[in-house]
């Protein structure tokens, strides 16, 4: 199965939610829908959207209330993309300007907020108070985590735990709980909650180390969104935390250096040791480590297209070069 099969699953549900994702961004005033919509409308791959509606067809869902969990968990998503562009002066999302780089810090953050704030309101409409618990502690996790990350910066001694916990609290708890609510929402048992939950946690931070692996070796075309932002930064990843503790002294202190000044003009020589140091494949090692979990907490769900299509979403977010 390919990952347009994936989306063919579930074409008629994803064809409401896109519906949904454009209704729900109206506002009063000008610039809020106009930057939402330039958001929204430059994609993405929708991949949290995709875990919800699979995840019901998994559990055999039989309401209409599905795609608004889609719809919500992918405005979550986008607000914090505005924001973490903002935070990381990126200036290529999607392949297009950030919004940030377009009108500037202060509207992003603002529509960011919007979006927030539609989302809950959407979550509301879903009248689950379980549903607005586990959406709720995601939000607050996902800023604290993107708060961690901002004191780590520049600091080359950040151990492999504190990277874990940054990489599951930023990106990986969406996932989670956009798999986790999806269940809640399916009526599923408790043990099934909690096998979702794992998948979703696990496929997360698979797919969070392959981006921070693909900001050393991929492509931005391909990506949409810049190679090296993360050493432009002085954000001290995965392949960088590895590479300083296995490459010879004179690579472990250029990459020391290029951390503690975020100098991007020593990408080329960084790119080279993670490289040549085994730290990229080892960092695709610990991504493949998460995939399987993720896989075996599927095992227990009975066969369907859509367990079969969530097999394919851990394949491909460890394959992806996008
Ligand atoms: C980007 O997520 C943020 C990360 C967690 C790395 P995606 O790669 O899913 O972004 P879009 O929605 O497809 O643009
Ligand atoms: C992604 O962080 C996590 C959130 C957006 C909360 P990154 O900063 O690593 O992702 P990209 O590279 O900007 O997409
Ligand atoms: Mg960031
Ligand atoms: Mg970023």
């Amino acid at each position: 199965m390919q990952i347009k099969d994936v989306y063919k699953i579930v074409e008629q549900d994803f064809q409401q939610v896109n519906g949904l994702i454009t209704q729900q961004l109206c506002s009063d005033v000008p610039l809020v829908e106009k930057i939402a919509e330039y958001i929204v409308q430059s994609g993405g791959k929708r991949l949290r959207p995709l875990l919800v509606l699979l995840v019901s067809g998994a559990l055999d869902y039989r309401g209409d209330q599905h795609t608004k969990l889609a719809t919500v968990i992918e405005f979550l998503h986008t607000a914090t993309l505005l924001h973490d562009d903002v935070v990381d002066t990126s200036d290529l999302r999607r392949g297009r300007s950030t919004a940030n780089a377009k009108w500037g810090n202060a509207p992003s953050v603002l529509v960011g907020d919007f979006l927030y704030a539609r989302a809950f309101q959407m979550m509301v409409e879903l009248q689950s108070l379980d549903i607005m618990d586990v959406l709720a502690e995601a939000t607050k996790v996902i800023a604290e985590g993107e708060v961690f990350q901002l004191t780590n910066c520049k600091n080359p001694d950040i151990t492999e735990e504190n990277y874990f916990e940054v990489i599951k609290n930023k990106t990986a708890m969406l996932f989670e709980a956009a798999a986790h609510s999806a269940a809640i929402l399916s009526n599923a048992d408790l043990e099934t909650r909690q096998l979702l939950k794992t998948f979703g946690l696990q496929l997360g931070l698979a797919f969070q180390l392959v981006d921070d692996l693909l900001d050393y070796s991929g492509d931005a075309e391909t990506m949409g969104k810049n190679v090296g932002d993360d050493l432009a930064e002085g954000k001290p990843t995965l392949p960088l935390i590895q590479a300083m503790k296995v490459a010879p002294e004179a690579d472990r202190q250029l990459i020391r250096r290029a951390v503690r000044q975020s100098d991007a003009s020593l990408l080329k020589d960084v790119c080279r040791i993670v490289r040549d140091s085994g730290a990229l494949d080892y960092t695709l090692k610990a991504a493949e480590k998460c995939q399987q979990s993720a896989l075996n907490s599927l095992e227990a769900l009975p066969s369907s297209d859509y367990k079969d299509a969530l097999r394919t979403l851990a394949i491909i977010a460890v394959e992806r070069d996008s």
